[in-house]
């Protein structure tokens, strides 16, 4: 008999495995099973907390959901693949009517797409378009807050202008412009948009093709917004300026925010928007990108082409399971859900946090909440990045049997780094207090950690 490779149960180090790891100096424990917010390690059994949705802010929805599975297995038996190019199939129609007349009516067409950096990009692809279809081919730069994530693609990459993230793969990254937006220290918002007006200037007339942002960040900077005025005065460059505006909204959308889409509240309708994550909850991968009619029609009454894609996109399976998890989420009224939890969650976080001087400030949008972590010293500066606390609060989170998610945004220079907190929409309440009484403990310990290590660092 042919000798088998023995893959090691618990986990997985690096020496042991043939998967090319994204940290080779970690071992990775492997997870068996999951139900609800808890997943079980192999070999251990020991369950974990899942505080952050599969640890991507993805499985709205918590795992061994049996109607998603259902949905999933009968579409795999009937048609789970069939390609874009050749066909459409009545899965993805149904889908996209639902966002577009249920969920999202302001927009009217949907491109699927398998992952979120994919729609980003597909929605850089269809906002050139639009303006080259237009006779308008001058147009191809963004504007893009700095603090952002959009994907690790190159297109959608070079949207952000975080140098933690844009370094080493600088020589691909398109030249767009980047607003340095530090949105605590301008509460109208006034200063934003002067330097939007620097920018566009700076660019020059009838070359700006689009405003790119994330409605409520999420992994840049967990839950924190632009003011309203911020919004009104973007929807007037927009105007005067002939620009788009594109949100994305990979993971403030499908009601994680309290709302189907975050922008649904804000005082500005986008011409384009993403979604992903809570789209396929985990159980399929997928995303899209929506546009409203205007968008669509300057494709139709142009060459009528919209001629990118890849091999996945608005495939049978993926789309079925769409629809499966919209079902899911009307039933179980998600964004009243994310709203309820959400404010739960941020009150307790907030009275039990409060006295930390690691802690600056708790943010919650729904069941998206975030902890910005500082200098103990004096409650106001970015830790060092030496420290690697992003690092240090997942590791130890997970030794306590609690899945959180960290970003070291410290070395962007403009927030400290941040805890993340994006629980399922069905935790039940105790589930999330749990997840508040682990993340609070954590917190609490590491605080004389890092003080201990800063005075260290100083001697
Ligand atoms: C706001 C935002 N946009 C885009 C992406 C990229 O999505 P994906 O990892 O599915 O490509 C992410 C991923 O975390 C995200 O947080």
């Amino acid at each position: 008999m042919e000798e088998t490779m023995s893959v090691p149960a618990a986990t997985a180090s690096v020496d042991e495995s043939c998967v090319l790891p994204r940290a080779a100096d970690f071992d990775y424990p492997s997870v068996e099973s999951a139900d609800g917010v808890w997943l079980t390690l192999a070999g251990s059994g020991r369950r974990i907390l899942d505080a952050c949705s599969g640890g991507a802010m993805t499985t709205c929805l918590g795992h061994g959901d049996e109607a998603v599975i259902a949905a999933a297995a009968e579409q795999s038996l009937a048609l789970p693949y069939a390609y874009q190019h050749h066909f459409t199939n009545a899965p993805q129609e149904r889908l996209a009517e639902r966002l577009t007349t249920d969920l999202m009516p302001e927009m009217a067409r949907v491109r699927f797409t398998s992952g979120g950096s994919e729609a980003n990009e597909t929605a850089l692809r269809l906002i050139r378009s639009y303006h080259v279809e237009r006779g308008d081919a001058d147009r191809w730069r963004m504007i893009a807050p700095a603090q952002s994530y959009h994907g690790s693609l190159t297109g959608a990459l070079a949207l952000s202008g975080r140098p933690s993230l844009r370094a080493r793969w600088a020589p691909y990254l398109a030249g767009h412009l980047h607003l340095s937006a530090r949105w605590r220290d301008d509460p109208d918002g006034s200063q934003a948009l002067a330097e939007l007006d620097r920018l566009l200037a700076e660019a020059g007339p009838g070359t700006v093709a689009a405003y790119v942002c994330e409605p409520v960040s999420a992994a840049a900077a967990p839950a924190l917004r632009p003011p309203d005025a911020f919004w009104r005065g973007l929807d007037e460059r927009r105007r005067e300026h002939g620009f788009l505006v594109a949100f994305d909204e990979i993971v403030s959308g499908m009601g994680r925010t309290g709302i189907w889409l975050a922008s649904q509240q804000l005082p500005i309708t986008p011409d384009v928007v993403t979604i992903g994550k809570g789209l396929g909850a985990g159980y399929a991968p997928i995303a899209a990108v929506l546009c409203t009619e205007a968008v669509y029609d300057a494709l139709d009454a142009g060459s009528g082409e919209f001629e990118h894609g890849h091999t996945w996109d608005g495939a049978p399976l993926p789309c079925a399971v769409g629809n499966a998890v919209i079902d899911r989420l009307v039933e179980i009224e998600a964004p009243a859900r994310a709203r309820e939890g959400g404010a739960r969650m941020l009150a307790a976080l907030d009275e039990r946090l409060r006295d930390l001087a690691l802690v600056r400030e708790v943010r919650g949008s729904g069941l998206l909440l975030g902890i910005e972590m500082v200098d103990p010293r004096d409650g106001r500066s970015p830790l060092p990045a030496a420290l690697d606390v992003e690092r240090l609060v997942v590791e130890r989170a997970l030794a306590q049997d609690l899945l959180l998610t960290a970003t070291a945004t410290a070395t962007d220079g403009i927030v400290g780094d941040q805890v993340l907190l994006a629980p399922a929409l069905t935790a039940t309440d105790a589930e999330l207090d749990e997840m508040v009484a682990r993340t609070v403990a954590l917190l609490e310990a590491l605080e004389p950690e890092v003080v201990g290590a800063l005075a260290e660092a100083e001697a």
